[in-house]
């Protein structure tokens, strides 16, 4: 079972991969296909839910979705997403929601979205035995107040950055922020870079699985679609009601005697 020491571990000797889950199934063949860690990300919320954006997804969601991604894994590492909201409160009410995340999904580390600013929560949740993923450049739970999805280009993410690798984060989310940046990042910093749409120079990847997979509409520049699923299984879900109609399934194999 990998550890959150095991991804610590790889920075500068193999290439992290990480990819989001949010049910079971996903989560159970990604794990067997040999994933390094999986996050329960709050994209739970635009991937799977339908909202708008991920500002409302709620800490209930992301632990029923947890624990159900949990079940499913066996080796990689088990991260989940705290939501808007469940942090940058009072310390102790983050050091707690946290908490619920860890014990209520049986997940082995929490990612929180932010910088300097978040020093002291990060502090006292890892006080708490709680582990956690820094996540800086584009945040998409801080939407409103950078005015929407765009590339993250302030030098000053490597101060950030440095902050956060201070103050014990295992490992950082860099994402949407331009390659020669995201070098010096990781570079700066003791701890392993997860780059998404931060260039190959980070020590390690992570897509939202359903964008990798072609489930999503969404187009991004830096997102490989190895599948377009949304057609495969139009096409396979189309025969389906096509054999049904025409009265070709169920064949009699297909059926008890
Ligand atoms: O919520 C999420 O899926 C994420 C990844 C994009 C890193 O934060």
């Amino acid at each position: 079972m990998k550890t959150t020491e095991t991804i610590r571990n790889m920075k500068g000797k193999e290439k992290i991969v990480g990819l989001t889950a949010y049910d079971y199934q996903m989560a159970q063949i990604l794990d067997r296909a040999g994933i390094d860690f999986l996050l329960v990300g709050d994209s739970l919320g635009m991937v799977c839910l339908g909202y708008e954006n991920t500002l409302s997804v709620t800490l209930e969601e992301m632990i029923h979705h947890g624990k159900a991604a949990r079940r499913g894994v066996k080796e990689a590492l088990l991260i989940i997403d705290m939501p808007f909201l469940s942090y940058k409160v009072r310390i102790e009410d983050s050091v707690y929601n946290a908490g619920r995340l860890i014990k209520e999904t049986g997940g082995s580390a929490v990612k929180v979205e932010g910088g300097k600013e978040l020093v002291p929560t990060i502090k006292a949740m890892i006080s708490a035995d709680i582990p956690v993923m820094g996540h800086i450049g584009l945040m998409p739970q801080a939407i409103h107040k950078t005015g929407g999805y765009k590339v993250q280009r302030q030098e000053g993410l490597i101060d950030e950055a440095k902050a956060l690798s201070d103050a014990g984060i295992f490992s950082l989310i860099l994402e949407c922020i331009p390659m020669g940046l995201a070098e010096k990042i990781t570079k700066a910093v003791s701890v392993p870079t997860i780059g998404i749409g931060a260039g190959s120079l980070c020590d390690g990847q992570i897509l939202v699985t359903n964008d990798l997979l072609g489930l999503t509409e969404r187009r991004l520049k830096f997102c490989r679609r190895y599948l377009d699923l949304q057609k495969e299984i139009a096409c396979a879900i189309q025969r389906f009601i096509e054999d049904v109609r025409k009265g070709g399934f169920p064949e009699e194999d297909e059926s008890f005697s």
